[in-house]
């Protein structure tokens, strides 16, 4: 693999897990908010797809909320795939597969992300939005928990501001913090209005952002009950 966001993860999935809460200072709403928006759905869901999973951080707990459910994990680095089997066993099904890919075969009651799909481009981003819809039933969700642009420069640097002074209050070490901006290279987030946009220009009737704290957000998107 040469200098991509998942050969970065993959080099260092070994330590991931460990200081998340500190690096994202919202832990809890964050992944509550996502698991929490599946009620949206007209019924519990039976197959979720997880997009960029990693160790299987929200599917996890996707799976602890909904006993019944499948899940699909997909993600570009196998060692943090790894952690996924070991934590979820026969709940899951793994694919190592880039984000750009086709999805999965099979189709899906929700898909799910946290803090992946900033690592595409804009056009990506929008591409995979639409791949998303027309994967999804009508009344199908997708929910993703990501990591933001603001809709100005000097709210991006208000969110690292406020982000290093979080983590660091948090128990951050300069190694750690440096690990940080180390995976952060890789980033190219979009503000909310922009990908609120995207969703519903590929086909979502619904989109709205359900949690927002600085530079982490929940955006969450429905296809249209009426139509197949
Ligand atoms: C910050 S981690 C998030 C993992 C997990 N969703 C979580 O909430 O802990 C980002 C994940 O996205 C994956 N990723 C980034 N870009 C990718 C791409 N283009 N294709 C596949 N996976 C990608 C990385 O390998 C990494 O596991």
């Amino acid at each position: 693999m040469t200098d991509t966001a998942p050969a970065t993860f993959d080099a260092h999935a070994a330590a991931y897990e460990a200081p998340r809460r500190r690096l994202i200072p919202p832990f809890d709403a964050f992944y509550g908010t996502a698991v929490d928006a599946l009620t949206m759905l007209p019924a519990p869901p039976r197959r979720v797809l997880d997009l960029g999973a990693g160790t299987g951080m929200l599917s996890a707990r996707v799976a602890a909320a909904y006993p019944e459910a499948e899940l699909v994990l997909t993600d570009g680095a196998p060692a943090m795939l790894e952690q996924a089997r070991a934590a979820l066993g026969d709940r899951a099904e793994i694919h190592v597969a880039d984000l750009n890919d086709p999805l999965p075969p099979g189709g899906f009651d929700a898909v799910v992300s946290a803090l992946a799909i900033h690592h595409l481009d804009d056009a990506g981003k929008q591409a995979l939005f639409a791949r998303i819809v027309a994967a999804l039933p009508p009344g199908g969700v997708f929910v993703n928990a990501e990591q933001v642009a603001g809709p100005f420069p000097c709210f991006d640097r208000r969110y690292h501001a406020w982000h290093e002074a979080s983590a660091r209050a948090a128990g951050s070490d300069d190694a750690e913090w440096a690990g940080a901006l180390e995976r952060m290279r890789h980033d190219q987030p979009a503000d909310v209005e922009s990908q609120l946009r995207w969703l519903r220009e590929a086909g979502f009737d619904a989109a709205d952002c359900l949690f927002k704290d600085h530079r982490f957000a929940v955006l969450v998107a429905r296809r249209a009950l009426g139509k197949s």
